[in-house]
């Protein structure tokens, strides 16, 4: 039966992970998968998880069997910092989920369940996982402009035509902030006019929020989430803790419903809980216990808060040097996008051939479609990226 198999494509960004591993080169430089790097090249387990796992270690008594949609504490937690009080608690439904990707998966499975003939929209790019599952799933979809790549900006105007096409009930994916692979965000008059037009035609968003915390700070980076949540008439909210509290193997997320009215969030959490239960039963519980532990202890809270600082703002100084360095080397502000991008990734726009010139004769890893990880680079290391990029003519 199994020669029937076909293979499929290999995923672009774990396929260079494996790559760069694979690299003998001592001075290579990895800028693929978003993973968070300090300046020695370590994800570290941030000081609050591990405080959190001690005390979890000396306080839990058990390790039977949570809900279906994970513990209650955690959907409390997590829907405080995402949406804090922009939509009643009561119109919330939410459900872990295994990381950012689970919470995608239920998002598309939920969608799919309502609506087998939906279309989802999607920017182009996007995640190129989101495509991948999509497809797996037989799921339509539709791309919109998203990214100019002349500027380095959204391509508001190419993004608000395309969604003009929009139907009564499609779906619209949506980076809630640091988009994944640009770097560009829309600013919020951008985002109050897509969240109009979305009403108008009577189509339903979803946001995709993975790395809050990352880009503006915690509480700027919800505020489109919140915007959209507040204003429309149903939405769903795909989280992740893996970039934000730095577990990204315990695969922690969660999937928030919005609606607006008890019925409807009934039916929302039963739908949840039920897709869990089809597709691994009980979600992981170990990460999602540190985090509500986390939120819930002011001490600790406080602490994550001012190491994510610490991490965005290590991440927004590389940016500034990169774009300084490529302007004083190329002469050019062709580059000057990079400081205003946010978040773990910007696309710089160099073609596949440089982007495979870096990597043969620099030894630099960046996604094939010139995608960096920001955090792979630390104030040693944005020099020679800026004189390679220069070198190999992009
Ligand atoms: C990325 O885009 O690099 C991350 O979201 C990791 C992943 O799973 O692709």
């Amino acid at each position: 039966m199994f020669e029937n198999l076909q293979a499929q494509p290999a995923d672009k960004i774990l396929a260079l992970m494996q790559a760069f591993r694979d690299d003998p080169r001592a001075d290579k430089i990895d800028l693929g998968v978003g993973v968070y790097r300090n300046a020695e090249g370590i994800t570290p387990i941030m000081r609050a998880i591990k405080s959190a796992e001690h005390r979890l270690w000396q306080e839990q008594t058990s390790k039977a069997y949570v809900g279906l949609a994970g513990d209650p504490a955690f959907a409390d937690a997590m829907i405080r910092l995402v949406l804090n009080n922009a939509v009643p608690r009561e119109n919330i439904a939410a459900a872990a989920t295994p990381g950012g990707t689970g919470a995608v998966r239920q998002a598309f499975e939920m969608i799919r369940l309502a609506n087998p003939d939906v279309r989802i929209f999607v920017s182009d790019p996007t995640w190129p996982n989101h495509l991948s599952i999509l497809k797996f799933m037989g799921v339509e979809t539709v791309a919109y402009r998203y990214f100019d790549s002349q500027s380095g900006g959204v391509d508001f105007d190419g993004m608000m035509a395309d969604l003009g096409a929009l139907r009564k009930g499609d779906v619209v994916l949506l980076h809630g902030c640091c988009h994944n692979p640009t770097g560009a965000n829309m600013n919020l008059v951008e985002w109050q006019a897509v969240i109009d037009l979305l009403n108008d035609k009577g189509a339903v968003p979803m946001i995709d929020l993975a790395y809050q915390g990352f880009g503006d700070g915690l509480e700027a980076d919800a505020k489109p989430t919140r915007m959209v949540a507040s204003q429309v008439p149903e939405c769903l909210i795909a989280t992740s803790c893996s970039k934000n509290f730095g577990i990204y193997r315990e695969r922690t997320g969660m999937l928030m419903a919005v609606s607006r009215n008890a019925d409807a969030t009934a039916l929302n959490q039963a739908t949840l809980a039920y897709l869990n239960r089809q597709d691994y039963s009980f979600p992981p519980d170990h990460g999602a216990r540190l985090v509500s532990m986390i939120l819930n202890d002011s001490a600790l809270r406080a602490d994550w808060t001012s190491e994510l600082e610490e991490m965005r703002k290590t991440m927004l100084g590389l940016r500034e040097q990169l774009a300084g360095e490529l302007q004083r080397l190329s002469g050019s502000d062709r580059f000057g996008f990079i400081a205003q991008h946010r978040g773990m990734f910007s696309r710089l726009g160099i073609d596949p051939e440089k982007v495979e010139k870096l990597r043969a004769d620099h030894g630099i890893y960046m996604i094939g479609d010139s995608r960096i990880n920001i955090a792979g680079l630390n104030r040693e290391t944005v020099p020679i990226l800026a004189q390679a990029i220069v070198d190999v003519g992009a």
